[in-house]
């Protein structure tokens, strides 16, 4: 990849931007928020202003995965004006990790703020049930890339990107108190990226284990770090769906299993996340 690819992507993402523009009125989102695995339901809390199939937005992916709807949602959620991805990009499905964090730049390109991120994960903290939840406060990337790799963006942020302190103390402050406040299980933790799309043998999962992790999933870290280059704060959620240790819990699991334990954590994620857009400031 040569600098010129550096201008062919700027390109796309102006584009994409140009397009949403003209059909949004020019819809200026404050934070962005990317629905994961089985917990789009918060989208239909938002007060829904404008809505486009990602297959409609000059180089938009198109989600592959059936679970995954593929809208980009303009609304107010508490009185504010967000952008939510319905849908997301994995790793998995053959993208590579430039095209699964497309969406991340575009939103920035926006003016969104923030970027609010959630996910359906493998626990692996022992003390984890299915249907936890678990604030990100760091990440581990073990996808073999990134979505950096090639000339860097100049215009959107440095060659080598700080990631000492990647997930925004102030929200996970704040979320940590809500769920306290509100009996939600809830755990902080370490999440870790794989890229899948197979789940992890018992092995495997004691070895994330014993690297740090406290819950695995196939998702996030990529746009987490396109959204850290152009210094976005970042909030980040785990549904936890299943568990990987200790291995004697190790039991099969099904897309089915996944969905229907996201589907039970979702209305405790969707609440979090309404509180911190309610009460952050910016
Ligand atoms: N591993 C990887 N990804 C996942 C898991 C898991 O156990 N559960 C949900 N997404």
């Amino acid at each position: 990849m040569d600098r010129n690819e550096a201008k062919i992507w700027m390109e796309r993402i102006n584009e994409a931007v140009k397009y949403i523009q003209e059909n949004t009125d020019s819809f200026n989102p404050l934070y962005g928020i990317i629905l994961g695995t089985g917990l789009g339901q918060l989208a239909k809390e938002i007060d829904e202003k404008y809505s486009l199939d990602y297959g409609n937005i000059p180089h938009f992916p198109v989600s592959t995965v059936e679970s995954h709807q593929g809208r980009l949602i303009f609304g107010y959620l508490e009185g504010k004006p967000v952008v939510a991805m319905q849908g997301r990009f994995h790793y998995y499905e053959g993208y590579s990790l430039k095209e699964v964090t497309f969406p991340v730049r575009v939103m920035k390109m926006l003016g969104i703020k923030r970027l609010f991120v959630s996910n359906a994960a493998g626990g692996l903290n022992p003390k984890m049930e299915v249907g936890d939840l678990m604030i990100i406060k760091d990440h581990i990337n073990l996808l073999p890339d990134n979505p950096l790799r090639g000339p860097n963006l100049d215009e959107l942020g440095p060659r080598f990107p700080d990631m000492s302190q990647v997930y925004d103390p102030e929200a996970i402050a704040m979320a940590e108190a809500f769920a306290r406040e509100n009996n939600i299980r809830c755990h902080t933790g370490v999440y870790v990226a794989v890229p899948g799309p197979n789940l992890e043998t018992k092995a495997e999962y004691k070895f994330l284990r014993l690297i740090g992790a406290d819950a695995v999933g196939m998702s996030t870290v990529p746009e987490v770090i396109v959204a850290r280059h152009m210094n976005l704060p970042v909030f980040g959620i785990s549904a936890i769906t299943d568990i990987g240790f200790p291995i004697e819990r190790v039991k099969e699991v099904s897309l089915e299993d996944v969905i229907a334990a996201a589907s039970t954590a979702e209305p405790h994620m969707t609440k979090i996340i309404r509180a911190l857009v309610a009460n952050l400031d910016n």
